[in-house]
């Protein structure tokens, strides 16, 4: 039975029993309650908040593909708060949203809100973003990139670029938002590509939060502390983009005396891989909207879904970068 239909049920039982001398109740929210005014299913979508430009493509892909699906979306920025996350989510259980989905800013301190939205039988899908929860039942299904992965790849690379090097290879980490799944899962991704390498050292890692301006005054104070960095691994184009702006104004060229290594390929970072300022990126995709929304259906339909879909994703080096550019959607 859809969870809109089981709710439909609970929600006409209580009707009956509060029915007394009451007029049918009246509250008209529109969308909210069991389906939109119009039958619609409603999904309340919980955004990190506006960081970079990954993350305005993935707002974006969502926005269309709700409106492309015919579902109603009750859109909430975050600004990469999580108790704003949490303020949100109770807000769509109390307007009965079909379905909650949202991702999450960090990876902790979720099971309660999620137990409140499974209690009031409301399905939650994770995008983009995993928790660290034990309980896997709080949640239907997690959509969204393998970030050990792409870590893994960024390392890789630099181990097979630097096999012949002589002496250390000192490398600045700029990483994402603190506690961040993508954060932890890059780090830890990197970190073991380079492991079997003793020359590859990293010399300074620190938060960047994902954001353009943060990435340039971290790269200052690297700079700064490291006047020998031969490597930036970023956790995002954005902050790798900020870092740029240090790493000129220090008097160093991006992408020959530093080697730059990013995660996203965004428009921005592909452009600046293209004109030989990045050397490496791998690709995370923000273009989960149209898949999200095939979601969103099977669960408010009570289907069975896969405990986690994972993006297809590649790499680019600046030859590749220059080729796809043309082509680039975001
Ligand atoms: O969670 C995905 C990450 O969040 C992207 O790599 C980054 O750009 C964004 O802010």
């Amino acid at each position: 039975m859809s969870t809109r239909r089981t709710r439909t049920i609970v929600a006409a039982l209580a009707t009956v029993l509060l029915a007394g001398s009451m007029a049918a109740c009246g509250n008209s929210d529109t969308g909210g309650g069991d389906g939109g005014g119009d039958g619609k299913i409603v999904l309340g979508f919980s955004q990190v908040g506006a960081e970079s430009g990954w993350r305005t493509a993935n707002t974006t892909s969502i926005k269309d593909a709700a409106v492309e699906a015919g579902i109603e979306l009750k859109f909430d920025d975050a600004q990469q708060k999580q108790e704003n996350q949490i303020k949100a989510i109770r807000n769509f259980i109390q307007q009965k949203v079909d379905v909650i989905a949202f991702s999450p800013v960090v990876e902790s301190g979720w099971d309660t809100v999620l137990k409140e939205a499974k209690d009031a039988g409301i399905p939650v899908i994770l995008t983009d973003r995993a928790v660290d929860s034990a309980d896997k039942t709080l949640y239907k299904t997690f959509l969204g990139s393998d970030f050990v992965k792409e870590g893994r790849l960024a390392g890789e690379w630099l181990v097979e670029q630097t096999k012949t090097a002589a002496g250390p290879v000192n490398i600045v980490e700029l990483q994402g938002t603190t506690g961040s799944a993508p954060a932890n899962d890059r780090k830890e991704g990197f970190a073991a590509a380079i492991a079997a390498n003793p020359n590859l050292k990293i010399v300074a890692s620190q938060s960047g939060d994902f954001k353009r301006a943060d990435g340039k005054q971290v790269m200052e104070q690297f700079l700064k502390a490291n006047p020998d960095i031969d490597v930036l691994f970023a956790h995002n184009d954005d902050m790798g983009l900020g870092a740029l702006e240090a790493i000129t104004a220090a008097g160093k060229v991006p992408g020959k005396d530093i080697t730059i290594i990013t995660i996203d390929a965004v428009k921005d970072g592909m452009q600046a891989l293209a004109d030989g300022k990045f050397n490496f990126i791998a690709e995370c995709s923000p273009l989960l909207g149209p898949q999200l929304m095939e979601l969103v259906k099977k669960v408010e339909a009570g289907e069975e879904v896969p405990a986690r879909i994972e993006t297809e994703e590649t790499t680019f080096t600046q030859e590749q970068a220059r080729e796809a550019l043309p082509n680039r959607k975001y």
